[in-house]
């Protein structure tokens, strides 16, 4: 007995000696030099930005079955390292890091490389490990629903690096927003257009009216979707290409002007809308990494997208390190129906101060948007850039907080169960971010404005049975969901 148990000990010395030198070897690799490990770390910190789980793959969490993961992340980095040492001398071999389909594009963008790393600093393209996408049109089905997915693409290629989408749904009726949105974004804008039925032909005619009398960002940079029940399908669908190559008489009025709400396809048949449908359509479709989902009537401020890319570029800040999967929430703001919307912040403070400015549906649900440290948000002086201003929680007095942010397509997407009629419509979203236990990371100098005027509380039956409705099915139905699916977390509610 006693020699066994002797034997046993001796093995489990051995054993865990041998462990440390592993664990020894793994740190050295990981330490040895500084110059590497600063290049290294996109790889361990740009993936938890948006992919909520990449993260704890490169942990040396070592239990056996996980052995053999450890020690393929070990290999991938000594490479890197090699490469980085070699870097002034060679430049071809640039794969590896946890992006495989990247080595088409070197000769582009070696220089720009250069001039990154003789900084200290990465490209773009290095801060942002992913795939491009097709904007090739498809139809496809999508639940109940059919969908012209990429019906009429934007004509500019983009990189999936290279820029953020906007990302937002609308039917018809809304689109005259497109043309300020567009001018403010300059930069990408994934749409999915609802179009029942009869609604199906003024939705093309608003296209080719934007298209053509618009601005000319619109078919530079706008990828229109259009999707409908399959029990109200349009009478014809014509061609991508078709579409895309007429014009429109732009003497002749856009179809959104002059229009009776009640005559609509969607209004005679009492159809809901189906706003979280239109919303991951949108969002799943957008050419780039990064996607703003937002509702077409939120314009954010200028040059939002290049600001933010160059944060994420820069990476040099603490709360962007954190293994927390991320988003980054904008202030939302209302401006009184004769007031412009606001450029900068300098701008909008000054509004707020007078009154012609206040935070988003604070008439309507405050709790619903109230960004967390708003107050602090709203005093502090506009700066050049875009920072992080503070790491807020969807807890505490934000539990119930619908936030608007940029994320990626790793995040979780919206119940499509869910109708705008029924509200509440990213309220389990927003649970799914909390339970997964999701950074805010509020943006300093970055807001969004809706269009002018400001909404007041109005009483509407039909609103408010549909809202009861849905509150049962999230409270019976998609919650219980959630929970198998996600687990709980202390603080976290609907
Ligand atoms: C455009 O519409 C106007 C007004 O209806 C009409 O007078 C004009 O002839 C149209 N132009 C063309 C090229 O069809
Ligand atoms: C739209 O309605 C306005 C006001 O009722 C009217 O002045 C205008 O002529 C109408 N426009 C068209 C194109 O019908
Ligand atoms: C903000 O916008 C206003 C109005 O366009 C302009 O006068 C002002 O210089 C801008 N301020 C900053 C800090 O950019």
């Amino acid at each position: 007995m006693t020699m066994i148990g002797i034997a046993r000990r001796n093995w489990a010395l051995r054993l865990s000696v041998v462990l440390n030198v592993c664990v020894l070897l793994y740190v050295c690799v990981h330490f040895g030099s500084s110059g590497p490990w600063i290049e290294e770390q996109p790889a361990n910190w740009v993936s938890p930005l948006g992919e909520a789980f990449k993260g704890t793959e490169l942990t040396p969490n070592v239990s056996l079955t996980e052995g053999s993961k450890v020690g393929s992340t070990k290999e991938t980095r000594i490479a890197t390292t090699k490469e980085t040492v070699n870097e002034k001398t060679t430049k071809e071999n640039k794969s590896g890091v946890g992006d495989g389909g990247k080595n088409g594009n070197t000769n582009t963008t070696q220089k720009q490389e250069a001039i990154g790393t003789s900084s200290g600093l990465m490209t773009l393209e290095e801060a942002i490990p992913c795939n491009d996408k097709s904007t090739a049109p498809k139809t496809a089905q999508r639940g109940e629903y059919w969908v012209l997915y990429n019906y009429i693409p934007m004509s500019t290629q983009v990189k999936c690096w290279e820029s953020v989408t906007y990302t937002t749904h609308a039917d018809y009726t809304f689109l005259d927003n497109l043309i300020p949105l567009i001018e403010r974004w300059q930069a990408p804008v994934s749409i999915a257009l609802y179009a029942p039925g009869t609604d199906f032909q003024p939705t093309i005619d608003a296209i080719k009216w934007l298209r053509t009398c618009g601005s000319p960002l619109i078919s530079q940079l706008v990828t229109f979707h259009v999707f409908f029940s399959n029990k109200h399908i349009p009478k014809s669908v014509p061609s991508s290409e078709k579409l895309a190559s007429e014009g429109w008489n732009c003497s002749l009025h856009a179809p959104w002007t002059n229009l009776t709400i009640s005559k609509m396809y969607k209004s005679e048949k009492k159809l809901l809308y189906p706003v979280n449908v239109g919303r991951n359509i949108a969002r799943e479709w957008a050419p780039t990494h990064y996607v703003l989902p937002s509702d077409i009537e939120l314009y954010p401020s200028p040059e939002l997208a290049p600001k933010f890319l160059e944060m994420i570029r820069r990476r040099d800040q603490q709360p962007l390190y954190k293994p927390n999967p991320k988003v980054f929430p904008l202030s939302l703001f209302e401006v009184s129906a004769d007031s412009q919307v606001p450029t900068n912040k300098t701008q909008l403070i000054r509004m707020l101060k007078a009154g012609t400015a206040i935070p988003f549906h604070k008439k309507v649900c405050a709790g619903c948007h109230n960004v967390p440290r708003s107050k602090e948000w709203q005093e502090a002086r506009e700066t050049e850039g875009l920072h992080v201003f503070h790491v807020g929680k969807r807890t505490g007095a934000f539990v119930h907080w619908e936030p608007i942010f940029i994320g990626t397509n790793n995040d979780p997407l919206y119940d499509e169960r869910l109708s705008w009629e029924g509200k509440s419509d990213k309220m389990t979203q927003g649970y799914t971010l909390c339970v997964l236990d999701y950074d805010f990371l509020i943006l300093d100098n970055a807001f969004m404005v809706h269009k002018p005027g400001i909404k007041v509380y109005k009483k509407d039956a039909v609103r408010e049975m549909l809202s009861g409705k849905t509150n049962a099915l999230i409270k019976k139905i998609i919650v219980p969901e959630l929970k198998v699916l996600y687990g709980t977390r202390k603080g976290c509610a609907v």
